[in-house]
């Protein structure tokens, strides 16, 4: 499969209709409906909405994490839909960086080991792995922490390591869910300011976020309620 995004003319980054639900017996329960969005090159959207809307369902389908949806997702102008799981995982470690809400890192690694991760699907050789590695942990400040297990750490650390996976490879789409959530302020507050560079630098964002000023550092707000999008 050619994974190469650099040639793809098309001018949207991903382009998602899709309905779900969750069938219980007889009776359905829609998580999402009638979704239908289009994220360009470049853009910085924040996807705001009540808890249980369906925010976390939306990023983890733009994610390519969950499959059980009906529609259409065409992403670097692939039909993700259509897809095998292996050309999906080979898209995903190619272009994405993903931070999730309850950080999801390797248990039985080091966080040095995880930030590395992403480095190897890239094939990016351990002399230079280690220099990017040095670079993000020196960003984060979070040096002194290199070689603690996930356990180790506090729910805000966990988050910044999290954050730091998700950028280390240098992906061309963030997709972030409520990244900032366990942070103090003046923390998330950066990390939104690397997400603002990052941006300027070319690379998609999509976030979930409950936080209007998190939100301003963003282009555009998606705005959903009971799996509907009430705005975009
Ligand atoms: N696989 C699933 N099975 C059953 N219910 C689900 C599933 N995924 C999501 N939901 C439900 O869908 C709704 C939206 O969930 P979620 O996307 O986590 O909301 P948010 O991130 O906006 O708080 C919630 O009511 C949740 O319980
Ligand atoms: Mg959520």
């Amino acid at each position: 499969m050619d994974i190469d995004a650099d040639e793809h003319p098309g001018d949207s980054h991903a382009r998602l209709k899709t309905e779900m639900w969750v069938e219980h017996g007889v009776s359905r329960t829609y998580v999402l409906r009638q979704v239908n969005i289009d994220i360009a090159p470049g853009e910085f959207v924040s996807i705001m909405g009540p808890s249980g809307a369906g925010k976390s369902t939306l990023l983890h389908i733009l994610g390519m994490h969950d499959m059980a949806w009906r529609g259409e997702y065409w992403l670097l102008d692939k039909p993700i839909h259509s897809l095998s799981k292996k050309d999906r995982m080979e898209l995903y470690k190619a272009h994405f960086g993903f931070v999730f809400q309850s950080y999801h890192l390797l248990d039985n690694l080091t966080v040095y080991e995880n930030l590395e991760v992403p480095l190897t699907y890239r094939n990016i050789k351990r002399q230079e792995r280690e220099s990017i590695v040095a670079d993000v942990l020196d960003r984060f400040q979070i040096v002194g922490k290199k070689d603690l297990f996930p356990n180790q750490l506090s729910g805000g650390q966990q988050q910044l390591v999290g954050v730091a996976r998700a950028i280390v490879s240098n992906p061309r789409i963030i997709l972030a869910d409520e990244p900032t959530g366990n942070l103090h302020s003046s923390q998330g507050e950066e990390i939104m300011e690397l997400f603002k560079k990052l941006n300027a630098e070319g690379t998609t964002i999509v976030q979930v976020t409950h936080n209007e000023k998190n939100a301003s550092f963003g282009n555009r707000i998606i705005q959903l309620r009971d799996g509907w999008v009430e705005s975009q």
